[in-house]
C-alpha cells in the first residue's frame, strides 16, 4: 500500500500530492510488469538473441528506473533509509543497470555475428550503442560522489547537480532505445496491437514520470538556495 507523505509541503495543493504520489506508484508498477511481459515474450536462454531485449528491459526499465524513483519522496520504496544509505541502494542498482546492459549489447553483438549481420545499422542500434556508452560514461563519472576526496576542489553540490542532469539525459536516451526496440520487426510480430501501444506507453510514461521527480527535486533545491 503506498503512503502519501505527509511532511509534504502545505502550500501545494492536495490534488496535486496526490497526482504525483499516483503516478509514482504507477511507475513502480510499470518498471516491474513491463520487464515481465518482455520477459515472457522473449523467454531468455531459448536463443542468444532473447538475452538481448530480457537483458536491456532489466537494465533501463527495470534497475535504472528504480534507482531513480528510490529518491523519490513520494513512493520511494526505501523512503525511510537516510539519503546516503539510498545513495549506496542507488549506486548498487546502477552497476546491476550497467552490467545488464553491456551483458545485453554482448549478446545482440555476439548474435549478429553468428548470423553475419552487419552491426549497428539501425536508429535503434546507434541511439542503443549511445545510451549503454552514456550508462557507462555516468556512472564512472559518479565515482567522485562515492569517494568524495576524488571531487576536491569541486563544489559538491554543483556536482550533484550535474550528476542529476546528465543522469535524467541517460534515462531519456534509455526510455527512447526501449522504444525503438519496440518498433522492431522481432517486437511487433510477437504481440497485438493493443499490447503494442500498452507496452510503448510504459517507457514514455516513466519517462514523463521520472522527468517530473528530477526537475522538482532540482526546482526545490534551487528555491532553498535563493
Ligand atoms: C535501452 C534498451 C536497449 C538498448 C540500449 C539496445 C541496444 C541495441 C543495440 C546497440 C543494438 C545493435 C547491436 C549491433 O548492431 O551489433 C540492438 C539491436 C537490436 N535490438 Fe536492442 N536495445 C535495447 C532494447 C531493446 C528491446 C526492448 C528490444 C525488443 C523489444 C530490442 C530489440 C532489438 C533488435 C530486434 C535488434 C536487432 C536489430 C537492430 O539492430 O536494430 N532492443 N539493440
Amino acid at each position: 500500500m503506498v503512503q502519501i507523505k505527509k511532511e509534504s509541503d502545505p502550500s501545494e495543493p492536495r490534488l496535486y500530492t496526490l497526482t504525483r504520489a499516483a503516478s509514482a506508484a504507477v511507475s513502480h508498477l510499470i518498471s516491474f510488469t513491463f520487464t515481465l511481459l518482455i520477459a515472457l515474450l522473449s523467454r531468455p536462454g531459448s536463443s542468444w538473441f532473447s538475452w538481448h531485449p530480457f537483458l536491456m528491459t532489466l537494465a533501463f526499465g527495470f534497475f535504472m528506473t528504480e534507482a531513480i524513483l528510490l529518491f523519490s519522496p513520494h513512493v520511494s520504496l526505501v523512503k525511510k533509509l537516510p539519503h546516503k544509505q539510498k545513495g549506496r541502494v542507488h549506486w548498487i542498482l546502477q552497476c546491476l543497470c550497467v552490467t545488464c546492459a553491456v551483458l545485453g549489447l554482448a549478446a545482440i553483438s555476439y548474435n549478429k555475428h553468428l548470423n553475419g549481420k552487419a552491426h549497428f545499422t539501425s536508429w535503434h542500434g546507434l541511439l542503443g550503442l549511445l545510451t549503454v556508452c552514456a550508462a557507462g560514461a555516468q556512472s564512472l563519472a559518479a565515482v567522485p560522489l562515492i569517494y568524495t576526496s576524488l571531487a576536491r576542489g569541486w563544489s559538491l553540490a554543483k556536482f550533484k547537480r550535474y550528476h542529476a542532469a546528465s543522469g535524467l539525459i541517460t534515462y531519456l536516451l534509455g526510455s527512447a532505445s526501449l522504444l525503438l526496440g519496440l518498433c522492431s520487426a522481432w517486437f511487433t510480430a510477437s504481440v497485438k496491437d493493443y499490447i503494442w501501444y500498452l507496452a510503448a506507453l510504459c517507457p514514455a510514461l516513466s519517462a514523463l514520470i521520472v522527468m517530473n521527480q528530477v526537475s522538482t527535486a532540482y526546482l526545490a533545491k534551487k528555491r532553498l538556495q535563493s
